[in-house]
């Protein structure tokens, strides 16, 4: 198997089911090595031989993303496996039922921000210190319709996924500087997502343009390179 993602590792949470695992699928077809982090375990292992049976590498891993030490390990797996960390798809995520916001509880609230937003935080820390190890990577957070409109009955969904695109175009550190935008392909997941940025250290000389593939499947990209 062979593709713009050859000798890549890639990393997935949320990748039982929908958008997750076709994007795991995806990274698998063109060449990627792919962890599959989520919390379900057999849909993990499912999706691994999915990645597998179509000829590539893929690793399953279990991963509450609400928890900072399942994140780290489950990174730290990615890396021992296949040595590097190029691609981070940041995707777990839940919704909530349909309810007037005065309705929804203080639980459900906590668990909506822990697993959507949260959740992605603690990712990319991680992720970012492994991705630089090896001269930077490619980040990609799922957001949602919901994410840059007030949907009804969806106010804590539409909160977190609000907040989720503030945390993809926050710059990673203060003297950052905004290179351009990511790539066209975001608006499958994100129509209004065209002008989403992308951040650029100033101590990282060289062009963005061949950090990492331009292809793009989701609402936010960062890129960043050592
Ligand atoms: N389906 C849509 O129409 C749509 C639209 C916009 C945005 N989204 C977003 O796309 C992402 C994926 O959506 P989907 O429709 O494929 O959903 P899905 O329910 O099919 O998949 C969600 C995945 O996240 C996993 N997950 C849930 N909680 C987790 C946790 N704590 N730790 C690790 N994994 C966990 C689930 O096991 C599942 O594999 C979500 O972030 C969702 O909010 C979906």
């Amino acid at each position: 198997m062979s593709g713009r993602f050859d000798g890549k590792a890639a990393f997935v949470t949320g990748a039982t089911s929908g958008i997750g695992r076709a994007t795991a699928l995806a990274f698998g077809l063109e060449g990627a090595s792919v962890v599959v982090a989520d919390v379900a375990p057999d849909g993990n292992q499912e999706t691994a031989r999915m990645i597998e049976q179509a000829g590539g590498q893929s690793l399953a891993v279990s991963c509450n993303v609400t928890r900072a030490d399942d994140i780290k390990a489950a990174l730290d797996a990615a890396v021992d496996r296949f040595g590097r960390l190029d691609i981070a798809f940041n995707n777990a995520g839940i919704e909530q039922p349909i309810k007037p916001a005065a309705e929804i509880s203080d639980d459900e609230w906590d668990r909506l921000v822990a697993v959507n937003l949260r959740g992605a935080f603690l990712s990319m820390k991680h992720e970012i210190e492994l991705m630089l190890q090896h001269g930077g990577g490619a980040i990609v957070n799922t957001s949602s319709g919901a994410g840059v409109k007030g949907f009804k009955g969806q106010a804590a969904y539409a909160a977190t996924k609000h907040g989720l695109i503030g945390l993809t175009k926050a710059p990673p550190a203060p003297n950052d500087r905004q290179t351009g935008t990511s790539s066209h392909r975001r608006d499958h997941l994100l129509g209004d997502s065209s002008r989403m940025p992308v951040w650029w250290p100033e101590r990282w000389a060289s062009s963005p343009r061949d950090a990492v593939p331009q292809e793009d499947l989701s609402v936010g990209r960062r890129r960043w390179r050592a």
